[in-house]
């Protein structure tokens, strides 16, 4: 059985991820193959568990470590109990944020060294990394704007401004580091041409 390819979607609060998420499923099931779509922090019963924690508990102030660690122990989760076996029986993977949220929110955005994501990312899931990640990108106003005009803001979407301004800028440099695995898309133009060049990019992965 050949390997599924393992692709994720970045970007910070309001860039438009779940209609492009739709676009990439739709894409790669339109070719013939099983897809599964998963989300972190998220993606099993347990690890939906420790987001709920994650995104909603203010009664007691979570620590930058162990916002990190909770993370990951739901990534943990995600990555053996979903992402590996569905990649395994040859599905495609989707998933709506993966360990460069860490890097982008916890290290960019905290202010927790990278090197310290790095190593726990590495110890967590080793060489499981996705085959293609999808930065979508716009101005924080752009995504603020956007975002703010859904429900009440979670932990992270109380954030100020400045916080999201160094969660993109780390966002852009990692994809600057690795231009082989990921590709950036402008989302402040239309839809239409954000998700066509969405579904191009999605036939040329298809392709090989
Ligand atoms: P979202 O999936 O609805 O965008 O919300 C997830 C929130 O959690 C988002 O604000 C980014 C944040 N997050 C991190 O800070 N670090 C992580 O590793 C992940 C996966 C998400």
């Amino acid at each position: 059985m050949e390997r599924g390819k393992f692709i994720s979607v970045e970007g910070i609060e309001g860039v438009g991820k779940s209609t492009n998420i739709d676009v990439v499923v739709r894409r790669i099931e339109a070719a013939g193959h099983k897809v599964l779509t998963t989300r972190e922090p998220g993606g099993t019963p347990f690890a939906e568990d420790i987001r709920e924690i994650l995104m909603n508990r203010n009664d007691e102030p979570i620590p930058e470590i162990a916002e990190v660690l909770l993370m990951f122990a739901a990534r943990s989760f995600n990555v053996n109990n979903v992402i590996v076996p569905a990649l395994e029986a040859g599905k495609w993977v989707v998933c709506d944020r993966f360990t460069d949220s860490s890097r982008a929110y916890q290290s960019g955005g905290r202010g927790i060294p990278m090197e310290t994501i790095d190593t726990v990312a590495d110890w967590v899931h080793g060489d499981t990394w996705p085959d293609v990640t999808i930065l979508l990108d716009a101005p924080v106003e752009v995504g603020m704007e956007r975002a703010g005009k859904r429900s009440a803001p979670d932990r992270f979407e109380q954030e100020r401004h400045d916080f999201f301004q160094r969660v993109r800028e780390c966002y852009l440099q990692i994809a600057a580091r690795e231009p082989d695995r990921f590709v950036v898309i402008d989302t402040t133009r239309d839809i239409e041409e954000v998700s066509s060049d969405v579904a191009n990019l999605i036939d040329e992965i298809l392709r090989g």
